[in-house]
């Protein structure tokens, strides 16, 4: 070989990797107000760059975000960036009061983390009162240069991010619900990219996904809804489901996806129908009794080359309480669990833990009505500090903040898919549970009947975890571990707790910090159903949290 050919070879080779370099990217958040109109109404909105839903954040696997958000409203901000591990960087993980003191009016945050181990579809949203109901937009993670998708390439892809609307202020929702003690007002409508679609007593303009026959289209879809669990529908069409939380999934075929608040699903459409419209249809999820709306959302799916009053082939929505839906759906998730995509499950476990979630009733002297209702983990109605976060709190050695000693199971077992018992009173706390570095884990998260057996999205910062098993009834921690699958389980950061049953997670405490698991009802999160990891560093500083950075907000 020539002096010439071995030079042309080495700058190709020079630029070639000079190209597959992870990259920093770099976005401006800036959260203000604005006026928009849904269901023939105006109201004031808090928005990131004046955008419902907010903007796409772009990334490849491991790129460096650095995200600055500047806080231009008078109240407190904060943003999480929901499913990123967030490896060693807890102090950009989000969550109010748990790893930051919130951004106040004028001031602002630099968000910096690397996308590591994850490709797909996540969301980011405020993390801070109720403020997610419109600061929300989806997150988009190609895989890293050199690496292709498991399934074959879309001609296109399109986000879907899933919404609900209030036609009232949504502080002034949330004060009315922590005034009267009870649940806050149900929303209005549902939106898909933030459109409601017609509305009774409102025609106003769904979102349409345009679409030519023979092309194959990624659907990113993002459940960004505050309170609601979902179905998701197209008429006439299956979705061949490939991703869910930023991990590759076996692909199974479904004309009836299930995804709760938190939870994003990738799946693949075929526009191999009929030339014509079809509805693309939002409906809730509620197997109880509990109050929730009724509403379908309606977009439209529109093949290229129709006539503008052809008519749209509509499809029936599952009913509200279509439990075996939802079954169907979690039982056809499996981890891709390939070569490349090796399903981790940690097969021995340090930490046996259940988890059972309650609603409850507390005395309040200051509530309308004397009392107020309460959620739990293991009886302990968790309470938000406010002097310092609680992973300053950790890393400072700052004292009463938080104790450490969150109950690893139920203090007072009782039968709890049973009769409830008489007392349902919780004590308050701000309380964590310690994990050694590396140690694994289970948590059996055990619905109970207390007041409202609901279905429960259950949401757990910093990790991905394995969802190994799942019932109803009660848990036997007997029995039930023998059909645990622990060869391709589900990987994910949100999954969905049935009504008065109960689902195993399994994960691997490999980052060290403050990570805050919760129910992604927000109306449950604000009762207190939620509590927080403490993992300790391991060694040396390659398994250890990073310092906290100069312009981390204080309370
Ligand atoms: Cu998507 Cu703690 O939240």
């Amino acid at each position: 070989m020539g002096f010439r050919a071995l030079t042309l070879m080495l700058v190709a080779f020079v630029f070639h990797t000079a190209c597959v370099e992870p990259r920093v990217r770099h976005y401006n958040f800036k959260v203000g107000k604005k006026n928009i109109t849904r269901l023939c109404a105006s109201k004031l909105i808090l928005t990131v760059n004046g955008k419902f839903p907010g903007p796409t954040l772009y990334a490849r696997e491991d790129d460096t975000v650095i995200v600055r958000v500047v806080n231009h409203v008078n109240e407190n901000v904060t943003i999480h960036w929901h499913g990123v591990r967030q490896l060693r960087t807890g102090w950009s993980d989000g969550p109010a009061y748990i790893t930051q003191c919130p951004i106040q009016t004028g001031q602002s945050f630099v968000y910096n983390f690397t996308l590591t181990g994850q490709r797909g579809t996540l969301l980011w949203h405020a993390h801070i009162n109720w403020q997610r109901a419109t600061v929300h937009g989806a997150i988009v993670i190609f895989p890293k240069h050199g690496t292709l998708y498991p399934f074959p390439k879309p001609d296109k892809e399109e986000i879907l991010v899933l919404g609900e609307w209030w036609k009232s202020d949504i502080q002034a929702v949330l004060n009315q619900g922590l005034q009267s003690g009870r649940a806050p007002n149900v929303s209005d409508a549902h939106t898909i990219n933030g459109r409601p679609g017609p509305a009774p007593n409102c025609s106003s303009n769904g979102y349409t996904l345009h679409v030519e026959h023979g092309k194959t289209y990624l659907l990113r879809i993002v459940n960004a809804a505050v309170n609601e669990e979902l179905f998701f529908k197209i008429a006439g069409h299956q979705l061949t489901i490939v991703e869910v939380d930023a991990s590759y999934t076996k692909p199974f075929k479904t004309d009836t996806i299930f995804i709760g608040p938190g939870q994003t699903t990738n799946a693949l459409l075929a526009a191999d129908q009929e030339t014509g419209k079809y509805l693309i249809a939002i409906s809730p999820f509620m197997d109880t009794t509990v109050a929730t709306d009724n509403q379908t959302a309606t977009g439209l799916l529109r093949y290229l080359g129709i006539q503008a009053f052809s008519p749209t082939e509509v499809t029936a929505v599952p009913p509200r309480n279509a439990t075996p839906a939802t079954t169907r759906f979690m039982d056809s998730l499996r981890s891709l669990n390939s070569r490349q995509y090796p399903a981790n499950v940690p097969k021995s476990i340090d930490h046996s833990l259940m988890f059972a979630m309650g609603i409850g009733v507390n005395p309040c002297p200051t509530c309308l009505n004397g009392s107020q209702v309460v959620a739990d983990f293991n009886n302990v109605t968790f309470v938000l500090p406010t002097t310092a976060a609680i992973l300053q709190a950790y890393y400072y050695n700052i004292s009463g903040v938080y104790t450490e000693d969150f109950p690893a199971n139920p203090p007072n077992p009782y039968n709890y898919t049973g009769t409830p018992p008489a007392n349902m009173q919780t004590i308050n706390g701000t309380k964590v549970y310690r994990l050694g570095f590396n140690s694994t884990v289970q948590v059996v998260l055990q619905g109970t009947t207390m007041i409202a057996p609901e279905s429960h999205p259950i949401h757990l910062h910093g990790f991905n975890f394995y969802a190994v098993g799942r019932g109803v009834g009660n848990f036997d921690p007997q029995k039930d571990p023998e059909s645990f699958n622990l060869v391709d389980p589900v990987e994910r950061n949100t999954v969905s707790v049935p009504t008065a049953g109960w689902t195993a997670i399994r994960f691997r405490a490999d980052n060290p910090g403050i990570w805050f698991l919760h129910c992604h009802l927000e109306v449950h999160t604000t009762w207190g159903l939620k509590m927080a990891f403490l993992v300790e560093n391991g060694d040396g500083p390659s398994e250890s949290i990073l310092p906290p950075p100069d312009d981390l907000p204080s309370c």
